[in-house]
Protein backbone atom coordinates (compact mmCIF):
# COMPACT_ATOMS: atom_id res chain seq x y z
CA UNK A 1 0.00 0.00 0.00
CA UNK A 2 1.14 3.30 -0.71
CA UNK A 3 1.37 6.70 1.36
CA UNK A 4 -1.77 8.06 -0.91
CA UNK A 5 -3.89 4.64 0.27
CA UNK A 6 -3.70 2.77 -3.19
CA UNK A 7 -1.86 -0.38 -3.19
CA UNK A 8 1.22 -0.56 -5.30
CA UNK A 9 0.16 -2.77 -8.54
CA UNK A 10 2.15 -5.98 -9.09
CA UNK A 11 2.26 -6.82 -12.48
CA UNK A 12 4.83 -5.15 -15.27
CA UNK A 13 2.13 -2.97 -16.26
CA UNK A 14 2.67 0.74 -14.89
CA UNK A 15 0.07 2.23 -16.91
CA UNK A 16 -3.32 1.11 -18.13
CA UNK A 17 -4.92 2.80 -21.16
CA UNK A 18 -8.57 2.54 -21.36
CA UNK A 19 -10.86 3.43 -24.36
CA UNK A 20 -14.37 4.26 -23.71
CA UNK A 21 -15.44 5.89 -20.63
CA UNK A 22 -19.22 4.30 -20.78
CA UNK A 23 -20.59 2.23 -18.05
CA UNK A 24 -17.78 -0.68 -18.54
CA UNK A 25 -14.91 1.56 -19.49
CA UNK A 26 -15.07 3.72 -16.22
CA UNK A 27 -16.35 0.94 -14.14
CA UNK A 28 -13.05 -0.87 -15.08
CA UNK A 29 -10.67 2.65 -15.02
CA UNK A 30 -11.79 2.94 -11.46
CA UNK A 31 -10.70 -0.38 -10.79
CA UNK A 32 -7.28 -0.28 -12.35
CA UNK A 33 -7.35 3.20 -10.26
CA UNK A 34 -8.46 1.31 -7.38
CA UNK A 35 -5.13 -0.81 -7.70
CA UNK A 36 -2.62 1.27 -7.92
CA UNK A 37 -2.07 1.84 -12.18
CA UNK A 38 -1.74 4.82 -13.35
CA UNK A 39 -4.67 5.26 -15.97
CA UNK A 40 -5.37 7.13 -19.83
CA UNK A 41 -8.98 6.87 -20.63
CA UNK A 42 -9.94 8.10 -23.50
CA UNK A 43 -13.24 8.96 -25.01
CA UNK A 44 -14.55 10.76 -28.07
CA UNK A 45 -16.10 13.70 -26.72
CA UNK A 46 -15.30 16.18 -23.80
CA UNK A 47 -19.04 15.26 -22.71
CA UNK A 48 -18.64 11.56 -22.75
CA UNK A 49 -15.56 11.99 -20.71
CA UNK A 50 -17.24 14.11 -18.12
CA UNK A 51 -20.01 11.99 -17.70
CA UNK A 52 -17.31 9.05 -17.21
CA UNK A 53 -15.48 10.17 -14.99
CA UNK A 54 -18.43 11.77 -12.68
CA UNK A 55 -19.79 8.49 -12.63
CA UNK A 56 -16.57 7.44 -11.20
CA UNK A 57 -16.58 9.96 -8.61
CA UNK A 58 -20.31 9.74 -7.82
CA UNK A 59 -19.45 5.65 -7.24
CA UNK A 60 -16.31 6.32 -4.93
CA UNK A 61 -18.64 9.06 -2.83
CA UNK A 62 -20.82 7.02 -2.45
CA UNK A 63 -18.60 4.48 -0.82
CA UNK A 64 -17.21 7.51 1.36
CA UNK A 65 -20.98 7.54 2.81
CA UNK A 66 -21.27 3.71 3.23
CA UNK A 67 -17.68 4.18 5.28
CA UNK A 68 -16.20 1.61 2.44
CA UNK A 69 -13.50 4.47 1.04
CA UNK A 70 -12.14 7.29 2.98
CA UNK A 71 -11.81 10.71 1.35
CA UNK A 72 -8.12 10.27 0.73
CA UNK A 73 -8.64 7.05 -0.65
CA UNK A 74 -10.96 9.04 -2.67
CA UNK A 75 -8.74 11.55 -4.27
CA UNK A 76 -6.13 8.87 -4.74
CA UNK A 77 -7.92 7.28 -7.30
CA UNK A 78 -9.52 10.39 -8.81
CA UNK A 79 -5.78 11.22 -9.26
CA UNK A 80 -4.39 8.51 -10.34
CA UNK A 81 -6.89 8.27 -13.61
CA UNK A 82 -6.40 11.11 -16.75
CA UNK A 83 -9.55 11.58 -19.20
CA UNK A 84 -8.40 12.38 -22.71
CA UNK A 85 -10.21 12.89 -25.97
CA UNK A 86 -6.80 12.05 -27.98
CA UNK A 87 -5.70 8.53 -28.64
CA UNK A 88 -2.20 9.67 -28.83
CA UNK A 89 -2.42 10.04 -25.33
CA UNK A 90 -2.61 6.65 -25.07
CA UNK A 91 1.10 6.11 -26.30
CA UNK A 92 2.81 5.04 -22.64
CA UNK A 93 0.45 2.66 -22.06
CA UNK A 94 1.13 -1.09 -21.33
CA UNK A 95 -1.93 -2.24 -21.80
CA UNK A 96 -4.90 -0.64 -23.23
CA UNK A 97 -8.52 -2.10 -22.62
CA UNK A 98 -11.22 -1.34 -24.91
CA UNK A 99 -14.57 -0.84 -24.07
CA UNK A 100 -16.18 1.03 -26.77
CA UNK A 101 -19.57 0.74 -28.88
CA UNK A 102 -20.18 -2.86 -29.61
CA UNK A 103 -19.26 -2.49 -33.61
CA UNK A 104 -16.68 -4.40 -35.68
CA UNK A 105 -16.59 -1.31 -37.84
CA UNK A 106 -15.51 1.48 -34.82
CA UNK A 107 -13.30 -1.20 -32.85
CA UNK A 108 -11.23 -2.05 -35.94
CA UNK A 109 -10.74 1.87 -36.68
CA UNK A 110 -9.85 2.30 -33.14
CA UNK A 111 -7.30 -0.23 -33.38
CA UNK A 112 -5.80 1.14 -36.31
CA UNK A 113 -5.02 4.37 -34.88
CA UNK A 114 -4.23 2.37 -31.18
CA UNK A 115 -1.23 0.06 -33.40
CA UNK A 116 0.16 3.47 -34.83
CA UNK A 117 0.53 5.13 -31.22
CA UNK A 118 1.25 2.37 -29.32
CA UNK A 119 4.30 0.68 -28.76
CA UNK A 120 4.84 -2.90 -30.16
CA UNK A 121 5.19 -4.76 -27.20
CA UNK A 122 1.94 -2.79 -25.81
CA UNK A 123 -1.13 -5.46 -24.94
CA UNK A 124 -4.46 -4.84 -26.44
CA UNK A 125 -7.18 -6.16 -24.63
CA UNK A 126 -10.80 -6.24 -25.74
CA UNK A 127 -13.69 -5.78 -22.97
CA UNK A 128 -16.11 -6.88 -25.72
CA UNK A 129 -19.12 -9.32 -24.74
CA UNK A 130 -19.80 -10.89 -28.30
CA UNK A 131 -17.79 -9.98 -30.63
CA UNK A 132 -14.49 -12.12 -32.36
CA UNK A 133 -11.44 -11.95 -30.30
CA UNK A 134 -9.69 -13.50 -33.34
CA UNK A 135 -11.73 -11.14 -35.69
CA UNK A 136 -10.36 -7.83 -33.75
CA UNK A 137 -7.08 -9.54 -33.07
CA UNK A 138 -6.49 -10.48 -36.96
CA UNK A 139 -6.78 -6.89 -37.80
CA UNK A 140 -4.26 -5.41 -35.98
CA UNK A 141 -0.27 -5.87 -36.15
CA UNK A 142 0.30 -7.57 -32.89
CA UNK A 143 -2.68 -10.92 -33.31
CA UNK A 144 0.07 -12.25 -30.67
CA UNK A 145 -0.66 -9.57 -28.01
CA UNK A 146 -4.00 -8.98 -28.34
CA UNK A 147 -6.75 -11.15 -25.51
CA UNK A 148 -9.75 -10.71 -24.58
CA UNK A 149 -10.41 -9.48 -21.06
CA UNK A 150 -14.28 -9.07 -20.02
CA UNK A 151 -15.45 -7.38 -16.88
CA UNK A 152 -19.15 -7.55 -15.29
CA UNK A 153 -21.19 -4.91 -14.84
CA UNK A 154 -20.74 -3.24 -11.94
CA UNK A 155 -16.90 -3.53 -12.69
CA UNK A 156 -15.96 -2.53 -9.52
CA UNK A 157 -17.97 -4.72 -7.76
CA UNK A 158 -18.50 -7.86 -9.41
CA UNK A 159 -15.20 -10.08 -8.89
CA UNK A 160 -14.98 -11.99 -12.58
CA UNK A 161 -12.76 -11.24 -15.37
CA UNK A 162 -12.94 -13.37 -18.35
CA UNK A 163 -9.93 -13.89 -20.17
CA UNK A 164 -10.27 -14.49 -23.41
CA UNK A 165 -7.29 -16.39 -25.70
CA UNK A 166 -7.65 -16.40 -29.16
CA UNK A 167 -5.76 -19.06 -31.59
CA UNK A 168 -3.74 -16.22 -32.08
CA UNK A 169 -2.79 -15.20 -28.65
CA UNK A 170 0.79 -15.89 -27.11
CA UNK A 171 0.49 -18.23 -23.79
CA UNK A 172 3.05 -15.19 -22.13
CA UNK A 173 0.28 -12.92 -22.86
CA UNK A 174 -2.74 -14.81 -21.53
CA UNK A 175 -0.66 -15.56 -18.20
CA UNK A 176 0.14 -11.52 -18.27
CA UNK A 177 -3.41 -10.92 -18.58
CA UNK A 178 -4.27 -13.16 -15.92
CA UNK A 179 -1.86 -11.78 -13.69
CA UNK A 180 -3.28 -8.78 -14.31
CA UNK A 181 -6.70 -9.87 -13.16
CA UNK A 182 -5.56 -10.84 -10.36
CA UNK A 183 -3.56 -7.67 -9.66
CA UNK A 184 -6.96 -5.83 -9.75
CA UNK A 185 -8.91 -8.34 -6.76
CA UNK A 186 -10.50 -10.12 -9.07
CA UNK A 187 -10.67 -13.49 -9.93
CA UNK A 188 -10.27 -14.52 -13.65
CA UNK A 189 -11.56 -17.29 -15.39
CA UNK A 190 -10.20 -18.32 -19.10
CA UNK A 191 -12.18 -19.16 -21.85
CA UNK A 192 -11.94 -19.69 -25.50
CA UNK A 193 -12.90 -17.26 -28.16
CA UNK A 194 -16.42 -18.40 -28.79
CA UNK A 195 -19.01 -15.70 -29.04
CA UNK A 196 -20.34 -14.86 -25.18
CA UNK A 197 -17.68 -16.84 -24.04
CA UNK A 198 -18.85 -18.70 -20.82
CA UNK A 199 -20.78 -15.92 -18.92
CA UNK A 200 -23.03 -15.15 -21.47
CA UNK A 201 -23.32 -18.12 -23.32
CA UNK A 202 -25.24 -19.19 -20.01
CA UNK A 203 -26.74 -16.20 -19.09
CA UNK A 204 -28.57 -14.90 -22.41
CA UNK A 205 -30.36 -18.00 -22.78
CA UNK A 206 -31.55 -17.58 -19.11
CA UNK A 207 -32.53 -14.22 -19.57
CA UNK A 208 -34.26 -14.49 -22.77
CA UNK A 209 -35.97 -17.60 -21.33
CA UNK A 210 -37.77 -15.17 -18.64
CA UNK A 211 -39.12 -12.86 -21.34
CA UNK A 212 -40.22 -15.92 -23.24
CA UNK A 213 -41.81 -16.85 -20.17
CA UNK A 214 -43.71 -14.07 -19.33
CA UNK A 215 -44.90 -13.10 -22.70
CA UNK A 216 -46.43 -16.46 -22.54
CA UNK A 217 -48.05 -15.25 -19.52
CA UNK A 218 -47.12 -18.04 -16.99
CA UNK A 219 -46.49 -15.28 -14.45
CA UNK A 220 -45.79 -11.53 -13.91
CA UNK A 221 -42.55 -9.72 -14.05
CA UNK A 222 -42.64 -9.36 -10.31
CA UNK A 223 -43.50 -13.20 -9.89
CA UNK A 224 -40.63 -14.60 -12.22
CA UNK A 225 -37.99 -12.13 -10.69
CA UNK A 226 -39.10 -13.08 -6.88
CA UNK A 227 -38.81 -16.67 -7.98
CA UNK A 228 -35.74 -16.88 -9.19
CA UNK A 229 -34.12 -14.61 -6.20
CA UNK A 230 -35.96 -16.68 -3.47
CA UNK A 231 -35.49 -19.93 -5.00
CA UNK A 232 -32.20 -19.59 -6.11
CA UNK A 233 -30.65 -17.33 -4.49
CA UNK A 234 -29.70 -15.05 -7.40
CA UNK A 235 -29.31 -11.41 -6.34
CA UNK A 236 -31.56 -10.14 -8.70
CA UNK A 237 -34.29 -11.60 -10.85
CA UNK A 238 -33.86 -12.18 -14.88
CA UNK A 239 -36.53 -9.16 -15.30
CA UNK A 240 -34.43 -6.63 -13.44
CA UNK A 241 -31.14 -8.50 -14.46
CA UNK A 242 -32.34 -7.11 -18.16
CA UNK A 243 -33.21 -3.99 -17.27
CA UNK A 244 -29.86 -3.53 -15.85
CA UNK A 245 -28.13 -4.69 -18.20
CA UNK A 246 -29.77 -3.13 -20.72
CA UNK A 247 -32.76 -4.35 -23.08
CA UNK A 248 -30.79 -3.23 -26.30
CA UNK A 249 -27.64 -4.26 -25.48
CA UNK A 250 -29.61 -7.71 -24.52
CA UNK A 251 -30.52 -7.65 -27.59
CA UNK A 252 -27.93 -7.12 -29.57
CA UNK A 253 -25.36 -9.86 -28.30
CA UNK A 254 -28.20 -12.52 -28.64
CA UNK A 255 -28.48 -11.46 -32.22
CA UNK A 256 -24.87 -12.24 -32.75
CA UNK A 257 -25.07 -15.14 -30.56
CA UNK A 258 -27.72 -16.56 -32.56
CA UNK A 259 -26.21 -15.57 -36.17
CA UNK A 260 -22.59 -17.40 -34.18
CA UNK A 261 -24.67 -20.63 -33.60
CA UNK A 262 -27.77 -20.61 -35.55
CA UNK A 263 -29.69 -22.66 -32.13
CA UNK A 264 -33.33 -21.02 -30.63
CA UNK A 265 -31.99 -20.46 -27.49
CA UNK A 266 -30.35 -17.53 -28.75
CA UNK A 267 -33.07 -16.07 -30.92
CA UNK A 268 -34.82 -12.97 -29.17
CA UNK A 269 -38.06 -13.29 -28.35
CA UNK A 270 -40.38 -10.57 -30.30
CA UNK A 271 -41.43 -8.56 -26.86
CA UNK A 272 -38.19 -7.53 -26.73
CA UNK A 273 -37.54 -6.61 -30.11
CA UNK A 274 -40.48 -4.59 -29.36
CA UNK A 275 -39.34 -3.40 -26.09
CA UNK A 276 -36.13 -2.32 -27.93
CA UNK A 277 -37.53 -0.21 -31.06
CA UNK A 278 -40.01 1.44 -28.16
CA UNK A 279 -37.01 2.61 -26.70
CA UNK A 280 -37.82 0.53 -23.33
CA UNK A 281 -34.32 -0.28 -22.74
CA UNK A 282 -34.82 -0.63 -18.84
CA UNK A 283 -32.74 0.80 -16.37
CA UNK A 284 -30.99 4.13 -18.41
CA UNK A 285 -33.71 4.63 -20.31
CA UNK A 286 -36.58 4.62 -17.18
CA UNK A 287 -38.43 1.87 -18.75
CA UNK A 288 -38.02 -1.45 -19.54
CA UNK A 289 -39.98 -4.54 -17.41
CA UNK A 290 -40.54 -1.76 -14.58
CA UNK A 291 -40.46 1.58 -14.62
CA UNK A 292 -37.38 3.55 -12.97
CA UNK A 293 -39.62 6.84 -12.30
CA UNK A 294 -41.05 4.97 -8.73
CA UNK A 295 -39.43 4.07 -6.05
CA UNK A 296 -39.43 1.49 -5.74
CA UNK A 297 -39.83 0.57 -9.32
CA UNK A 298 -43.25 -0.51 -10.38
CA UNK A 299 -43.55 -3.52 -12.96
CA UNK A 300 -45.25 -1.93 -16.25
CA UNK A 301 -48.44 -2.79 -17.29
CA UNK A 302 -49.30 -3.39 -20.80
CA UNK A 303 -46.40 -5.29 -21.92
CA UNK A 304 -48.28 -8.32 -22.78
N1 LIG B 1 -18.43 1.93 -3.11
C1 LIG B 1 -17.87 0.87 -2.53
N2 LIG B 1 -18.48 -0.34 -2.44
C2 LIG B 1 -19.71 -0.45 -2.96
C3 LIG B 1 -20.37 0.63 -3.56
C4 LIG B 1 -19.68 1.86 -3.62
N3 LIG B 1 -20.22 2.95 -4.17
N4 LIG B 1 -21.57 0.21 -4.00
C5 LIG B 1 -21.67 -1.09 -3.67
N5 LIG B 1 -20.54 -1.46 -3.03
C6 LIG B 1 -20.26 -2.78 -2.49
C7 LIG B 1 -21.06 -2.97 -1.22
O1 LIG B 1 -20.42 -2.42 -0.08
C8 LIG B 1 -21.17 -4.48 -1.15
O2 LIG B 1 -19.95 -5.03 -0.68
P1 LIG B 1 -19.95 -6.07 0.53
O3 LIG B 1 -20.70 -7.27 0.01
O4 LIG B 1 -18.50 -6.31 0.77
O5 LIG B 1 -20.67 -5.37 1.64
C9 LIG B 1 -21.31 -4.84 -2.64
O6 LIG B 1 -20.71 -3.76 -3.37
C10 LIG B 1 -22.76 -4.99 -3.05
O7 LIG B 1 -23.41 -3.80 -2.74
P2 LIG B 1 -24.87 -3.77 -2.11
O8 LIG B 1 -25.05 -5.02 -1.31
O9 LIG B 1 -25.17 -2.50 -1.44
O10 LIG B 1 -25.71 -3.70 -3.38
P3 LIG B 1 -26.89 -4.61 -3.79
O11 LIG B 1 -27.23 -5.62 -2.81
O12 LIG B 1 -27.94 -3.69 -4.27
O13 LIG B 1 -26.22 -5.37 -5.02
C11 LIG B 1 -25.42 -5.70 -7.18
C12 LIG B 1 -25.97 -4.69 -6.19
C13 LIG B 1 -23.97 -5.99 -6.84
C14 LIG B 1 -25.48 -5.04 -8.54
C15 LIG B 1 -26.25 -7.03 -7.10
O14 LIG B 1 -27.61 -6.74 -7.25
C16 LIG B 1 -25.84 -8.02 -8.14
O15 LIG B 1 -24.85 -8.71 -8.00
N6 LIG B 1 -26.64 -8.09 -9.24
C17 LIG B 1 -26.32 -8.95 -10.37
C18 LIG B 1 -25.34 -8.23 -11.25
C19 LIG B 1 -24.95 -9.08 -12.41
O16 LIG B 1 -25.41 -10.18 -12.64
N7 LIG B 1 -24.04 -8.51 -13.21
C20 LIG B 1 -23.59 -9.14 -14.41
C21 LIG B 1 -24.41 -8.63 -15.53
S1 LIG B 1 -23.97 -9.45 -17.02
C22 LIG B 1 -22.66 -8.64 -17.59
O17 LIG B 1 -22.20 -7.66 -17.07
C23 LIG B 1 -22.02 -9.24 -18.78
C24 LIG B 1 -22.41 -8.72 -20.08
O18 LIG B 1 -21.58 -8.75 -20.95
C25 LIG B 1 -23.77 -8.27 -20.39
Amino acid sequence: MSDSGVPAASTSVKVVGVVGCGLMGSGIAQVCAEAGYEVVVREVDTGALQAGLGRIQAFLEKGVKRGKVTPERLQAVLGAIRGTTDVAELAPADLVIEAVVESIGAKRTLYAALDAVCREDTIFASNTSSLSITEMAAGTRRPDRFVGLHFFNPAPVMKLVEVIRSPLTSTTVVERALEFARSLGKEPVRSKDATGFIVNRLLVPYMLDAVRVFEQGLASATDIDLGMRLGCGHPMGPLTLLDFVGLDTTYYIANIMFDEFREARFAPPPLLKRMVQAGMHGRKSGRGFYDYSQDPPAPVAGLV
